[in-house]
C-alpha cells in the first residue's frame, strides 16, 4: 500500500493551515512528522486518515498501480490512534473486541484476536478492568491494541507518547517498532521529540509553513 497526498489545502476560519502540501508515503517505512504547536500536524493526520476533507487537493491510496476507492474497505485498512478518544465504559477486552464485533465476526475469533492484540501491547493482565480507569500510558497502549486488532496496513499515531513517563514511552516505542517489524505496518506518527523521531523513523518530516519537507531532503 502507498499513500500519495497531492496539493492539499486546508483553512479554518480563513487561516490556511495546510498550503499546497504534498507527500508520498511508501510501504515499509516509519515516518515521524515534527513541527511547532499549531503547524498542522494533527490536521494533516486527520485528513490522511479520511476523517476530514481537505478544501482542495487529493488523498489517494494505492495498491500497486490501482487507486483504492474511499469506501468502508479502505477505512479498515488505515486507522488513526488518538489518545483516550472513543473509549467505551466497559472492560479493556470489550473495548478491543468492539471493532471486530461490528464487522460481524464470530465470538471465538473475536476473543482470540482481541486477546492477541492485548498481549501485543502488554495489557493482558488488564483485560477485565474498566477502560476508563486505565492510566494514560495504559490507555495509549489500549488505543494501539484497538487499532491493530483490525490489522490495518497504515497506522497514524498522533503524539503517541505525549504526557507519558519514560518507562511507558519505551514500552510504546517498542510496540511501534514491533508493529513495523512483525506486521509490516506503515507507521506515520507525530512527535515533538527529535530523539524519538530518530529512534523510530527512517524518514523525519517537518511541517513547515503548511508544507511537508523531508529532513534531510531526499
Ligand atoms: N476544527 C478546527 N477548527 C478551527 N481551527 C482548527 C481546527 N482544527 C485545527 N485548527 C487550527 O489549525 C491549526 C493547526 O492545528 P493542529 O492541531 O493541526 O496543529 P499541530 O501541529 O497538531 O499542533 P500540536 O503540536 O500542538 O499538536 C491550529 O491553529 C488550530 O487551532
Ligand atoms: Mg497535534
Amino acid at each position: 500500500m502507498k499513500l500519495i497526498v497531492s496539493d492539499i489545502w486546508k483553512s479554518y476560519n480563513g487561516n490556511a493551515v495546510l498550503k499546497d502540501c504534498s507527500f508520498s508515503f511508501d510501504s515499509n517505512n516509519t515516518y515521524a512528522l515534527m513541527g511547532p504547536n499549531g503547524s498542522g500536524k494533527s490536521t494533516f493526520l486527520r485528513i490522511c486518515s479520511l476523517l476530514e476533507e481537505p478544501d482542495k487537493g487529493e488523498i489517494n491510496y494505492f495498491s500497486g498501480e490501482n487507486i483504492l476507492k474511499k469506501d468502508i474497505g479502505l477505512r479498515r485498512r488505515i486507522t488513526l490512534v488518538l489518545p483516550k478518544v472513543g473509549m467505551f465504559n466497559t472492560t479493556v477486552l470489550k473495548n478491543v473486541a468492539y471493532g471486530l464485533k461490528v464487522r460481524g465476526m464470530g465470538r471465538k475469533e473475536i476473543e482470540e484476536r482481541a486477546s492477541n492484540a492485548l498481549e501485543f501491547v502488554g495489557l493482558t493482565h488488564k483485560r477485565d478492568q474498566n477502560a476508563l480507569t486505565l492510566s494514560s500510558g495504559e490507555a495509549q497502549r489500549l488505543g494501539i491494541a484497538r487499532a491493530i486488532v483490525i490489522e490495518p496496513e497504515i497506522i497514524f499515531l498522533d503524539e503517541p507518547t505525549a504526557s507519558i513517563d519514560m518507562k511507558n514511552t519505551k514500552i510504546i516505542e517498542d510496540i511501534i517498532i514491533k508493529m513495523k517489524e512483525q506486521k509490516g505496518t506503515i507507521i506515520i506518527l507525530t512527535t515533538h521529540d527529535i530523539a524519538q523521531a530518530e529512534r523510530l523513523a527512517e524518514k523525519i518530516l517537518l511541517m513547515n509553513e503548511g508544507k511537508i519537507i523531508s529532513i534531510p531532503p531526499f
